[in-house]
């Protein structure tokens, strides 16, 4: 029989890479990138009533309510996409309640990466980050730069990158990033991501290989 599909959390504190990962992970491992802060973003652009309500909660650095975010999420997960090709679910649960709610939906994860970033480099790379709304690249003017000059005339930059909204979000991690290992424990994995991306990478890459090897032993397919 076909192993089961991964199915992977990533979190860390803002701008502790985790979007910078997902699309290395993805690239190689095919899993579909479920993302909570661009699901909310991408309700803020369409202007819709959840978005507007969750703006008011972003440009605070709050967590948006879990009216919002838990349905939005679970509605992505449960689609044949990422039922059939695993999921990598990003910023999300950031809360015992939204991990409760995973819970009770029957969705379990195989692994849950943190990242470990020192604080002082946060700030650093929130101001510095840089997007591009063309291929949904993220870059940082110093670490990642754009390749080119049309890209970088492009860039553009998020409404809650400032250091004064990314002391508030970090402000509303610290408050809830214990309750939340405390319901994954046994499946963390802690990755240092203050290293060059592709360290990262590497260390993130080893443990998706090795789950992945035990996955096809038990399945019989190796
Ligand atoms: P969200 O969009 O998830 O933001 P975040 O958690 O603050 O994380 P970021 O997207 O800022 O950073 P990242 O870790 O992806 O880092 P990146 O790879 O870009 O959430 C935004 C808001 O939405 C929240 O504040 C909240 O209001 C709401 N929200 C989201 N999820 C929610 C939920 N579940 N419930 C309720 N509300 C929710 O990297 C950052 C920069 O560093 C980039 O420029 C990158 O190029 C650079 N960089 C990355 N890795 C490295 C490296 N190894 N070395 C050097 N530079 C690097």
């Amino acid at each position: 029989a076909k192993p089961d599909p991964l199915r992977i959390m990533i979190s860390g504190a803002p701008a502790s890479g985790k979007g910078t990962q997902c699309e290395l992970i993805t690239k190689k491992y095919g899993l579909v990138h479920i993302a909570a802060g661009d699901l909310l973003r991408a309700e803020v652009a369409a202007g819709s009533e959840n978005g507007k309500r969750a703006k008011e909660h972003m440009e605070k650095g709050q967590l948006v309510p879990d009216e919002i975010t838990v349905m939005m999420v679970k509605e992505q997960l449960l689609q044949s996409d990422s039922l059939e090709n695993g999921w990598l679910l990003d910023g999300y649960p950031r809360s015992l309640s939204q991990a409760t709610a995973l819970q009770e939906f029957g969705l379990q994860a195989d692994l849950f990466i943190l990242l470990e970033v020192p604080e002082e480099i946060l700030v650093e790379r929130v101001v510095g980050r840089r997007l591009d709304p063309v291929t949904g690249r993220i870059y940082h003017l110093k670490y990642s730069p754009p390749e080119t000059e049309e890209i970088a005339a492009r860039l553009t930059q998020r409404f809650d990158d400032t250091e004064e909204k990314v002391k508030l979000r970090l402000r509303t991690h610290h408050q809830n990033v214990e309750a939340v290992l405390s319901m994954y424990k046994d499946i963390t994995i802690k990755v240092n991501g203050a290293a060059p991306k592709e360290d990262v990478f590497a260390q993130i890459d080893n443990a998706l290989s090795k789950l992945l090897e035990q996955r096809k032993v038990t399945s019989g397919t190796l």
